[in-house]
């Protein structure tokens, strides 16, 4: 069964570690991430942009595969489906379908209106018993057509937000979606700090961890962060297998062709990388 993500986030900020969120784009990507949680007996979040869930046919179905993998996968660890950088509507969209999570993102509101929608659906959510993100100052790169400039949020705007009443809170402290620049200046602590002290108990939310240096995520950990998102490390992963596999010429050879074959190294990659991440962010043996 799914599971709202407030539980597993407060203990997460209290354990001083962190659950990783990460996105999925289809039924390999989904399977590998829930057995892998499972395996490494970790609390998940699984991500889906709005672009991810229009890929993979809509809200209603992303929830009838992931619903239907929890029970015939046997999976027991606490397991969170999230709509990332949600809009208002996707937001809603995604409450009906039955996500157990959302993210509004409405850093690209001016504030007052970010403020506004974000307490409507923090009402809607609270009645439903679902999480839900709030985002402040918007994070930089681009994610499925969503280009922010990457700044950092004001400590004020964030304690406006998290006082609404939202589950976890998305500052941005630098980060970028996507493969950080070779001259990216880095996580800006003082900004993850003045935030911290602004907001208090409120677990917070690391986006674009694909590519942060382990020493700045084990540091924004320590500064409150519970939640880090990973999508492009296991987009990447996956790409690197499966390129290797045809450049082998696997796939000419007997069955290789066969898309279970064919996208078995992939699959393989990506549970390797969440893997990996569940032990930096320390959510190993958390469920
Ligand atoms: P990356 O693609 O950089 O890992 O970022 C993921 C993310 O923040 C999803 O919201």
């Amino acid at each position: 069964m799914l599971v709202s993500a407030k539980e597993m986030l407060n203990k997460a900020r209290d354990g001083k570690y962190a659950v990783g969120q990460f996105n999925i784009n289809n039924l390999e990507w989904t399977k590998a991430i829930l057995l892998t949680a499972q395996e490494c007996n970790s609390p998940v979040i699984l991500g889906v942009s709005e672009g991810a869930g229009k890929y993979m046919c809509g809200y209603k179905t992303v929830v009838g595969m992931v619903n239907g993998m929890i029970e015939s996968l046997g999976i027991t660890v606490p397991v969170a489906l999230h709509l990332d950088h949600g809009s208002y509507d996707g937001a809603k969209a995604c409450i009906e379908a039955g996500f157990s999570s959302v993210m509004f993102d409405g850093s690209h509101y001016p504030i007052e209106e970010n403020v506004a929608k974000t307490t409507e659906l923090v009402n809607i959510c609270n009645e439903l018993g679902l999480s839900i993100e709030a985002e402040v100052g918007s994070i930089g790169g681009e994610e499925d057509g969503v280009v922010g400039a990457g700044e950092c949020a004001d400590p004020d705007e964030c304690k406006m937000i998290s006082d609404l009443g939202v589950t976890m809170l998305a500052a941005g402290i630098g980060n970028i979606h996507g493969k950080y620049p070779e001259n990216w200046a880095g996580l800006s602590f003082e900004t993850l700090a003045a935030v911290k002290d602004k907001v208090g108990d409120m677990p917070l939310v690391l986006h674009g961890g694909t590519g942060i240096p382990e020493d700045m995520i084990k540091k924004a950990i320590s500064l409150g962060v519970a939640k880090i998102n990973v999508n492009t490390e296991c987009q990447l992963a996956f790409a690197a297998a499966t390129r290797e596999y045809v450049e082998a010429g696997k796939d000419l050879q007997g069955k290789g062709f066969d898309p279970r074959k064919l996208l078995a190294p992939g699959f393989e990659a990506i549970k390797a990388t969440v893997k990996e991440k569940m032990e930096l962010f320390g959510s190993i043996d958390k469920a």
